[in-house]
């Protein structure tokens, strides 16, 4: 078993990674020295899969456990959901040494962290993530929240797990289309950490498609080394913890301006991943051919390379603070060198448009 530390100004946490970990969850609770009751917040899908399993994991161990779904979908993170919980959790009488434990994807982490942060002003928190995308960020860095109509994660707060146990075998019931979400991030970790974890993934995605654990585990592992990295300088994102935000301007833009259903999150970060490479390559010089390197990597994992059925302008316009599409400006994160990000770039607007178009060319 793998134990990486989780280290911030509030909280030092292990993070357990190890395929099959997830079922050995009640062990890794109490060998933490944990007593309390734990309960389990999952969604649908998760529960039919694994909810059985996690539950008796935490019984064999002695503790006692209750589980609460939600409904599987991103309507789950509400502060309508969230009051229904709290009400759950007083019926079961749990108390500030009990837990809240997240099985899920991003949604059920953001959603069971808010909880567990503000039931009692702050109770317990396991993650074990079950998609790639929680795997590799949102279980790490401790930003939990919920949507409001007018935005998405807008109502949160910065809260810190007790502990994450990473299972990358529960990947494998994870339906192409959710992997190659979490791929997109991958994809940005790689260009944050360097020429090394690049090649690895460039060399290896069909192992990593294919679920080949030898190469999942260490590639999920650098990710979460990376995020934890820059967490533990920045917890609260005033500085450095931008850098995640690699590919995220332009994609945000894309994600918006399609009225978020053209194109999901992971496509539309692969996009402003793209975007925000060849911008590098103009502005720094960025040098070793990164742009096609990237541009090859992403049509291998499944992700698109060519804007479609989206007006490059309305993307402009998304990204322009006063809505003007020739006035736009952008702050964005790019690199000098692969693995070295620079956070507040002012990128010349006539060269965002550029690249926004380009993307529509598609080349
Ligand atoms: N807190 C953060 O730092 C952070 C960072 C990035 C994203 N997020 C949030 O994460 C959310 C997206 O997370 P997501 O992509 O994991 O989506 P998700 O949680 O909606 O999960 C995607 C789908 O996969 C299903 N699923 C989960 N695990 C499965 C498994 N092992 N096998 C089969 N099906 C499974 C779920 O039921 C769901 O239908 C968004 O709300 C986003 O805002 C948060």
């Amino acid at each position: 078993m793998i134990q990486l530390l989780g280290n911030t100004r509030t909280k030092e946490y292990p993070v357990f990674l190890n395929s099959g970990a997830a079922f050995q969850a009640g062990q890794l609770w109490t060998s933490q020295g944990h007593k309390g009751k734990a309960v389990i917040i999952t969604d649908s899908n998760v529960a039919n899969l694994f909810l059985g399993q996690v539950e008796k994991a935490f019984t064999s161990a002695g503790i006692s456990v209750k589980a609460i779904v939600v409904d599987a979908g991103e309507e789950a993170k509400s502060l309508a959901e969230a009051t229904r919980l709290y009400s759950e959790l007083f019926r079961m009488q749990i108390r500030r040494r009990d837990a809240v434990c997240a099985l899920g994807g991003g949604v059920v982490g953001d959603l069971a962290g808010f909880i567990a942060s503000t039931y009692m002003r702050g109770i317990g928190l396991v993650q074990i993530p079950t998609t790639l995308l929680s795997q590799v960020d949102s279980s790490i860095g401790g930003k939990v929240g919920v949507n409001i109509k007018e935005a998405k994660n807008f109502v949160g707060s910065f809260y810190q797990p007790d502990m994450v146990i990473t299972d990358p075998a529960l990947l494998k019931t994870l339906p192409r289309g959710q992997l190659v979400e979490g791929l997109a991030e991958v994809v940005k970790y790689a260009l944050l950490s360097g020429e090394e974890f690049f090649y690895a993934l460039e060399s290896g995605y069909e192992e990593f498609l294919m679920l080949n654990m030898a190469f999942v585990e260490p590639m999920v592992r650098r990710c979460i080394e990376y995020k934890l990295g820059v967490v533990s300088e920045d917890e609260r994102d005033y500085g450095r913890r931008a850098v995640l935000n690699l590919g995220h301007s332009v994609g945000h833009g894309i994600e918006t301006a399609g009225n978020y259903t053209a194109y999901s999150h992971g496509q539309a970060v692969a996009l402003g991943l793209l975007a925000a490479v060849r911008i590098s390559e103009e502005i720094f010089s960025l040098s070793g051919d990164y742009a096609a390197r990237l541009e090859s990597l992403l049509r291998l994992l499944g992700l698109p390379t060519r804007l479609e059925g989206i007006d490059p302008g309305a993307i402009r316009a998304t990204m322009s603070s006063d809505k003007k599409a020739d006035d736009v400006s952008a702050n964005m994160v790019l690199l000098k060198e692969i693995g070295e990000p620079v956070i507040n770039c002012d990128v010349d607007p006539a060269l965002l448009s550029r690249e926004i178009e380009r993307l529509a060319q598609g080349g």
